[in-house]
């Protein structure tokens, strides 16, 4: 396992202030080393999986026509790939794999609600998923193998792309710096910078990327959960009847009624809030019902016999966790389900949205939970929700 990702002498507040969210940045690895925490076999056996999200992207020998395969693949699907000039990309490993999820403890100066996935490309020589920008920003960490990397211009919606290959390519790439990457070489890239890296020989690229959903999902998201709270009386109604000037016209003060009414629904902190936090900690893909149905924790007692006889309670890969704060109590966020909670918990819901997951629950915290009655009810709560694993 790789124990840290990012060299000792980088500066996060520099990072914060001058780079992030704003221009791309080439951090070396120096003395580090970097250790894949995947094989490519593995993670060929994970693309053949039906819940894990799985693409094979080819490109020709001139470098300008890609075709874009969708897994789940079959192991006759890899037999037949030629040797060199394809990519396997599989998102979300952090979700499937402890170790991977692991590589994610070195970016606690970003919120962890932030991170999105780890998603994993295997190139072959020369293989690439083509010149393209993404809408939110990433860390390209190279494993196993190098990669020349192209960085371009600043995109947006209106930037003309191609989409006959299903891949978003750019019509037009104009690239300003180049580099080559080597193991534990990681490149942070803000939303919309135009960027194509290649393999040269084999190589492994660990993409930590970040949530950030749209102001269209946002507004439409807290709409609805606005929604949720009305009832069909409630309806539009005339507020000041007069004689209208022409019975076609729509007068001002019926708008004016409307946006009050949107404006009400909307000013509402704590349902804001809550969308958020269920928002950001919903898994991006959905944990198997089945797996947790079977563990289900009955009582605070059965919990506390199976820590006594040396079980370990650790977070399920994947599983997402926030907590807030307001007006002299908690909630905790838990892939996408919220628990209201005491102020007392607070050192419990900080071990849990800890970013990464290899690490067991620190024994106090837990120690400290199951002496509050509050607290161990949350820990069973999440646990039967699949979001913990005694082991
Ligand atoms: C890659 O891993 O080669 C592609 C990642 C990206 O460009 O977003
Ligand atoms: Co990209």
């Amino acid at each position: 396992m790789t124990e840290t990702v990012l060299p000792e002498d980088f500066d996060r507040q520099t990072f914060l202030r001058d780079y992030w969210q704003k221009k791309p940045l080439l951090i070396r690895a120096g003395s580090l080393s970097f250790i894949d925490p995947i094989t490519p076999e593995e993670l060929a056996g994970l693309a053949c999986e039906s819940a894990v999200e799985s693409r094979l992207i080819q490109v020709n020998e001139q470098q300008n026509d890609w075709q874009l395969r969708c897994g789940p693949f079959s192991e006759q699907d890899f037999i037949s790939l030629p040797e060199s000039r394809y990519s396997l990309l599989v998102q979300a490993v952090d979700q499937w794999v402890d170790d991977v999820s692991a590589l994610l403890q070195d970016f606690d100066f970003i919120p962890a609600w932030r991170v999105d996935d780890v998603m994993i490309s295997y190139a072959t020589d020369q293989g690439n998923v083509g010149p393209h920008f993404d809408y939110y920003d990433v860390f390209l960490i190279q494993g196993q193998g190098q990669k020349r990397w192209q960085i371009g211009q600043r995109c947006d919606h209106t930037t003309p792309v191609d989409d006959h290959s299903g891949l978003k390519l750019l019509r037009e790439f104009k690239p300003d710096q180049e580099w080559t990457v080597y193991p534990g070489d990681i490149l942070y890239l803000p939303p919309g910078i135009a960027h194509y890296g290649v393999a040269e020989g084999n190589a492994m690229t660990y993409s930590v990327g970040f949530r950030a959903p749209s102001w269209a999902e946002i507004v439409s998201g807290v709409i609805d959960d606005a929604i949720d709270t009305l009832h069909e009386d409630q309806r539009y109604t005339d507020a000041h009847p007069r004689l209208p000037m022409h019975s076609g016209e729509i007068p001002a003060d019926a708008v004016t009624q409307l946006q009050s009414l949107v404006h009400q629904l909307t000013d509402n902190p704590e349902l804001i809030r809550r969308w958020f936090g269920k928002t950001m900690t919903r898994p991006k893909y959905p944990l198997d019902p089945q797996e947790h149905a079977e563990h289900q924790l009955d009582s605070i007692r059965s919990l506390k016999t199976q820590l006594e006889q040396g079980a370990i309670l650790y977070k399920v890969p994947g599983a997402r966790f926030a907590y807030s704060c307001h007006d002299n109590s908690l909630e905790l966020f838990a892939d996408g389900e919220c628990y209201p909670a005491g102020l007392h918990t607070l050192s419990l819901l900080q071990a849990l949205s800890k970013p990464g997951h290899i690490e067991p629950l620190p024994a106090e915290v837990i120690a400290a939970a199951l002496t509050d009655e509050d607290a161990a009810q949350l820990l069973i709560s999440v646990y039967n929700q699949g979001c913990l694993v005694l082991d």
